[in-house]
């Protein structure tokens, strides 16, 4: 046997391993583990110093995570700023004011900018800080596949049709996740998001007041409950700053009570209590509800498939510097 035709023999080897490997995922994990060796603990420490002053913010960045995924990709285009001649992403109805936490990838970026100047994305950076919040409120932790490459655009044009309402219906719900790649349970799993983390009062009110013409409040909510809202978010008050915990039992936890609660009626969203309205995933509800420990590795199983969708990698899109900004 000649060493040339050995040597081919492994340089097919090598071609047909890269192939199969950048078909099955364009993303990496570890991938900065020798171009930027602390990224990801940077990232964490800045979650955790972020959760110490106010744990809310980790339900904030794993809701960035997935509308920075849903619209255009994992790209961070939802960081970017609006300009005079473009409304972003950020400025949308869906996210301002609600979303939260930019301030921890602000303080992130920087750090890993002197650190390790042009190397790390402001798209891996929200998908590494989602993991660390879900690790933080007692999730369980994944491997965040990275190498995510930042977009240079983003329009608040572009979020009708890419993030859900809330006042959809379970078949509005399984049509826009199917959309998008995800089967029915997966969309059940991604819903228990909602075990943590605050919603503001206008994203619910029309279960509570004036529902439809015959019914002042929507009968699948649980009485008692819909009065407790009702004190907390008083009809006609226009503090558009009013928010309510979507999972009042444990609102910093991980844990599987967002589905005990949809058994008891006290779903906040119209699309969290229509989950019980078809058999199968009422099944699921209950499901996740009894093992809470089987959602959550289904959970972070989602988290990793989200994070994948649409992602630019190798030489598309950019390295942003700052997370607020293309660059120019
Ligand atoms: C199934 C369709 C979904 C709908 C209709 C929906 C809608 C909403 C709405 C209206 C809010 C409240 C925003 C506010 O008023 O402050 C919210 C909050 C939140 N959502 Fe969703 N969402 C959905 C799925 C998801 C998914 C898939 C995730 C993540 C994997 C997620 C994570 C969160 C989190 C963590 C919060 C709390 C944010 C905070 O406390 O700042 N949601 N969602
Ligand atoms: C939701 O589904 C209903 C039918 O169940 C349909 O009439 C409606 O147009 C859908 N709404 C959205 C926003 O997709
Ligand atoms: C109002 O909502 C109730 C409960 O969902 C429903 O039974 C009723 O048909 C609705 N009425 C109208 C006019 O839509």
């Amino acid at each position: 046997m000649s060493t040339p035709l050995n040597l081919s023999r492994v340089f097919n080897l090598l071609v047909v391993v890269l192939f199969f490997q950048s078909v099955h995922s364009q993303l990496q994990v570890g991938f900065y583990t020798t171009s930027c060796t602390l990224a990801e603990t940077i990232v964490k420490d800045e979650v955790q110093k972020a959760f110490f002053r106010d744990p809310g913010v980790t339900a904030g960045l794993v809701r960035m995570h997935f509308h920075d995924c849903f619209v255009r990709g994992c790209d961070a285009s939802v960081l970017i700023d609006s300009t005079s001649s473009n409304t972003a992403e950020k400025d949308s109805p869906a996210n301002n004011p609600s979303l939260r936490g930019f301030e921890v990838i602000d303080k992130a970026k920087a750090r890993l900018e002197a650190a390790c100047r042009g190397v790390v994305s402001c798209a891996d950076i929200v998908a590494f800080a989602a993991r660390d919040s879900i690790v933080l409120t007692r999730g369980l932790g994944y491997d965040v596949p990275a190498g995510r490459r930042d977009g240079r655009i983003s329009k608040a044009s572009d979020i009708p049709g890419n993030l859900p309402f809330p006042t959809f219906n379970v078949d509005n719900l399984t049509q826009f996740f199917a959309n998008k790649g995800f089967t029915q349970e997966e969309m059940v799993t991604l819903c228990g998001a909602h075990t943590i983390g605050r919603s503001h009062c206008t994203s619910f009110s029309n279960r509570l007041y004036n529902f439809n013409a015959t019914t002042n409040q929507d009968p699948s909510l649980d009485p008692a409950y819909a009065a407790q809202l009702k004190q907390q978010c008083p009809q006609g008050n226009t503090n558009v700053n009013l928010v309510v915990p979507m999972d009042p039992a444990s609102p910093t936890v991980t844990d599987a009570s967002y589905y005990a609660g949809i058994l008891k009626n006290r779903g906040l969203f119209t699309s969290d209590q229509t989950l019980l309205t078809n058999s199968a995933t009422a099944n699921q509800v209950k499901q996740n509800a009894r093992i809470p420990l089987l959602w959550k590795k289904k959970f972070s199983a989602a988290m990793v498939k989200m994070g994948q969708l649409e992602v630019l990698a190798g030489n598309a899109g950019e390295i942003r510097a700052n997370c607020r900004a293309i660059n120019s």
